[in-house]
């Protein structure tokens, strides 16, 4: 939904609640204001500085990890507090009573639907993408010798199901190697269609790689592998909040996330997709008694984090998704033009804006260690960048390649001073090596 038309069911929304608006009313009324303040300003850069007033990090920060850990925006965090009190005034009647929290907890559902473009009965709510992947993996019913086939980029939270399975029930993992970087997604889709083999049962791959950011053609990929009946497994931590999700489109048969990486939800909270169609076929044991926030086989859980969660989704929307995408590819334009100029740096993320995602870009250093850059650019300069280590390995697998890389996201709470500032001290810790 875009700005103008939530502002207005926002509104309509708190007239008829009883409960909700009183506890969150101050995080809908900053929402509602944030909306219509954006709305009445047509400069860019005063859109994006209004946009950033939202958020409580230090003002001497340069976050740039949200890959790894999000900022959440001030408005959320006090809903979130004040919601824990409201629990703890009365903790039975607001885990288990309607009239309660407890009462709220299904319309995220109906905001994650929306988030994703599916229904509410393919979505639960998690605590992050490694369960939602463990769950996954574990609730499938595969043979051994069974393969699932996947890439060297992908990261351990996606990947541990697999290896149990590996390790427990004979499952083969098979791996390609991602060349860094891409050139096209014919060259992706080749490599797929190579490693295929009568014994792949589920083809698993982020939507956005961890290591370089690179996104994976996934509806192209969908339409080469669903009409052979292989299951297309998506690890999805990196996308949702940073690309306008459409999973329809996409034509995953499951996806996983973590909001509080890019959606900027209060740390613990995730998404889990599973088409309807396949739904027989993935079955997690936490969604055995259902796909409700709460059931039998899911228990007892805190409504005001999932609550909190929800609202995240509200604060995307009044900004607009679009408009968040389009802000982090800006940003992160503006980034690699900058560290494209600087020596000893090879970016290891793919050109093509198709392939590449808004808000990721990695560098490989040919001089000095990542690790210790890193180490240099947060202590002595609060500037948060992740080291980008290498590829993922596994018994009997491709060999680990280290890239000795660093990994910078931008997202809609960082600007362009920030930027600069960090490529003029990366340009120094560079030269003094
Ligand atoms: C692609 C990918 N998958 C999974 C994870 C694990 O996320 P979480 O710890 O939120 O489960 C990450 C974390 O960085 C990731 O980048």
């Amino acid at each position: 939904m875009e700005r103008r038309t939530f502002v207005k069911s926002l509104a309509a929304g708190l007239a008829g609640l009883p409960l909700l608006p009183r506890l969150t009313a101050a995080a809908n009324e900053q929402l509602q204001t944030l909306g219509t303040d954006l709305g009445a300003l047509s400069d860019a850069p005063a859109r994006w500085r209004r946009v950033r007033n939202e958020f409580n990090y230090t003002p001497d920060l340069i976050h740039l990890n949200c890959g790894t850990i999000g900022a959440t925006p001030r408005p959320i965090v006090e809903a979130l507090c004040n919601l824990l009190h409201e629990l703890e005034s009365s903790p039975y009647h607001h885990t288990f009573e309607g009239t309660g929290l407890y009462g709220q907890i299904e319309g995220v559902r109906d905001k994650a639907a929306a988030f994703l473009g599916v229904t509410k009965d393919e979505v639960a709510l998690t605590t992050n993408t490694t369960e939602g992947m463990n769950g996954v993996a574990t609730g499938l019913k595969l043979q051994p010798g069974d393969e699932i086939l996947t890439t060297n980029h992908e990261h351990g939270g996606g990947m541990v199901g697999w290896q149990y399975l590996a390790k427990h029930r004979g499952l083969k993992i098979v791996q390609f190697k991602i060349p860094p970087p891409a050139q096209s997604k014919e060259q992706i889709l080749q490599l797929i269609a190579d490693h295929l083999t009568p014994r792949t049962r589920v083809c698993f791959f982020s939507h956005v790689e961890t290591i370089t950011g690179m996104v994976m053609p996934l509806a192209e990929i969908s339409a080469l592998v669903r009409p052979k009946g292989i299951l297309l497994v998506c690890d999805g931590a990196q996308a949702p909040g940073m690309i306008d999700v459409d999973l329809k489109a996409l034509g995953v048969d499951t996806y996983a996330s973590s909001s509080h990486k890019w959606m900027l939800a209060p740390k613990g909270s995730g998404l889990l997709y599973i088409r309807k169609e396949a739904q027989e076929r993935v079955q997690p044991v936490t969604l055995h008694s259902g796909y409700s926030a709460y059931s039998g086989s899911v228990g007892t859980r805190g409504w005001p984090q999932l609550i909190a969660h929800g609202l995240t989704m509200d604060f995307h929307n009044t900004i607009g998704r679009s408009q968040v995408q389009a802000r982090c590819r800006e940003l992160n334009n503006y980034l690699r033009q900058r560290l494209d100029r600087l020596p000893h740096l090879r970016c290891l993320t793919p050109t093509l804006p198709e392939l590449s995602s808004p808000g990721i870009v990695t560098y490989a250093l040919d001089k000095g260690k990542n690790g210790e850059i890193v180490t240099q650019l947060h202590d002595e300069h609060n500037i948060w960048v992740k080291p980008a280590a290498g590829t993922f390995t596994i018994e009997g697998g491709l060999p680990h390649e280290d890239y000795n890389a660093l990994r910078f996201s931008t997202h809609i709470y960082n600007d362009e001073a920030q930027l600069d500032r960090t490529v003029e001290v990366l340009e120094k810790l560079l030269k003094a090596l």
